[in-house]
């Protein structure tokens, strides 16, 4: 089953973004000139508002400060390359599932030899920034893996603690939960949890790659009062199914 149809005009779920910027106290201005300079464009309808959102917080005092990003879900890099260089103060964990791992073979085309071994060597050249540290491992054990790096003297991490964790491992759970959950406790009181491919329609039907469970999960976290959630649209053109970004915020 579909989700329901997107609301709007482009330019419409454009300004429904940064009016939620705004609302967060994040900057509109200085976004467009940043991406371009990683030849993204701003006014995109397809280019997924993760990447607008990172750029953004990374004008702020707080992204500019040491500290530490989580990235669950480090596919071919690209991304995590793209925090470690808008954010060049924090230190950039980017985690991906073992390479050996049936459901990392499975997926996302990675059951080609040929095309995997392409892959992780164009994975490995973007991970290779001082301040960006890829992990193979999966995220069920992020808690334990991370607490313990904060015992540590790791530069920039303050006790394990993030300032933010881009949530894009698996979207279904009941991984999504696990990720979610634990992500929230691995934050900072004043940091943000971006979650992707959020599908806010309690009827869609999960496939290999979607759900609504975070949302569900966001949701529930929400009316306890434990988070405070902002959905962004994940793209302004939306030619099927409407996917938005849940930025979340710790309560307690
Ligand atoms: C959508 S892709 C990530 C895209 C990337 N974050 C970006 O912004 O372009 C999802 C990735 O999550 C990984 N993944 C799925 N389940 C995981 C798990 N339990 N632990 C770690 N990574 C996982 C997949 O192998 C895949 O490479």
């Amino acid at each position: 089953m579909r989700s329901r149809k997107a609301l709007g005009t482009p330019s419409q779920r454009l300004e429904a973004n940064e009016s939620i910027l705004t609302e967060l106290g994040l900057p509109v201005s200085g976004i467009e000139q940043l991406m371009a300079k990683f030849h993204l464009s701003y006014n995109s309808e397809r280019l997924s508002w993760h990447h607008h959102i990172f750029a953004s917080w990374s004008l702020t005092v707080s992204g500019k400060s040491p500290g530490a990003v989580l990235e669950i879900g480090t596919e071919s890099g690209a991304f995590a390359n793209f925090l470690g260089a808008v954010l060049p103060m924090k230190e950039v964990y980017t985690i991906d599932l073992p390479d050996s791992d049936e459901k990392f073979i499975s997926e996302y085309g990675r059951e080609n030899e040929n095309y995997r071994a392409d892959y992780l060597a164009r994975r490995s050249e973007n991970v290779t920034s001082p301040n960006v540290h890829f992990k193979s491992m999966d995220s069920t054990f992020i808690l334990a893996v991370f607490s313990e790096l904060g015992n540590t003297s790791q530069p920039g991490v303050n006790h394990g603690i993030f300032d933010a964790v881009w949530v894009d491992g698996d979207h279904r759970n009941p991984q999504v939960t696990i990720d979610i959950v634990q992500s929230l406790a691995l934050l900072k009181p004043e940091g943000f949890l971006l979650v992707d491919d959020v599908v806010m329609d309690p009827n869609f039907r999960s496939d290999k790659y979607v759900s609504n469970e975070s949302w569900k999960t966001l949701i529930h976290l929400q009316k306890a009062g434990l988070v405070r959630c902002h959905f962004f649209n994940k793209r302004t053109r939306v030619d099927g199914l409407q996917k938005h970004l849940g930025f979340v915020q710790r309560i307690s």
